[in-house]
């Protein structure tokens, strides 16, 4: 295996909003070959369960991106307007917020909107079984948006729709006994490739053998 390429797919796989091509149809078929390389994600027990939505309609996807701001509400102008005057790291969430205000904006426009879907609920249940849960998920959606970076898609992992999970279910036919975990955007990414963002020294978020505060 290539470590080098394979740690630049890893550090440089960002969340895609602005550079989303907004006119460019996806293939099914490429949709269906990240999802393939998903399925080979770890699950609890091997309970596999996932399903996934892949909402092309534009109709089904206006009514998804109307969920998604109602949700998000004047949240990330909000934000923007406290981080106004802000440096260093602070400045990268300002600008993380900029450009999730552009894709609440635009996301009707995304030609593909996937939900990964995971059969079960744990509402209000212990950590335990909502890690175990939601951990039968998570690392096959993150599979998938790596995935789809390989093959020239961009993705963002967004959760807003989820405050309004119920209104999103109906839009889509799914049961009351399966888990809506993200609403992924996908599209092709334009310009030629992303750069690893500043992130704390490891060691500060490392501690061996027993609890440190030394990062916090
Ligand atoms: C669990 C989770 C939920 C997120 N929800 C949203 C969201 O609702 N909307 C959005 O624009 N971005 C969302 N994001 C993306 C984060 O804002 C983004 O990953 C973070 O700012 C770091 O940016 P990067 O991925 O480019 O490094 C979410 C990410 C995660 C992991």
């Amino acid at each position: 295996m290539d470590v080098a390429v394979t740690d630049h797919l890893l550090t440089t796989t960002r969340s895609v909003r602005k550079r989303l091509d907004l006119s460019r149809p996806v293939p099914k078929e490429l949709l269906l070959d990240c999802i393939r390389v998903a399925q080979q994600a770890p699950t609890g027990g091997n309970r596999q369960g996932w399903h996934w939505l892949v909402v092309t309609d534009p109709a089904k996807r206006e009514a998804l991106a109307d969920l998604y701001r109602e949700a998000a509400g004047g949240y990330f102008e909000a934000r923007l307007a406290a981080l106004a005057e802000a440096t260093g790291p602070q400045a990268q969430t300002a600008r993380v917020y900029d450009s999730a205000l552009y894709l609440r904006d635009h996301l009707h426009e995304v030609p593909v909107h996937v939900v990964p879907c995971l059969a079960g609920r744990v509402d209000g249940q212990p950590n335990g079984v909502a890690a175990g849960f939601y951990g039968s998920i998570l690392p096959a959606v993150w599979s998938f948006m790596l995935a789809a970076r390989a093959r020239g898609l961009g993705t963002v992992w967004t959760s807003l729709h989820l405050g309004r999970e119920q209104d999103a279910a109906e839009i889509l036919g799914i049961p009351d006994d399966v888990s809506q975990v993200a609403l992924i955007p996908v599209a092709y990414f334009t310009g030629t490739d992303f750069r690893p963002v500043e992130r704390p020294p490891v060691e500060q978020i490392v501690s061996w053998d027993v609890w440190s505060d030394a990062g916090r």
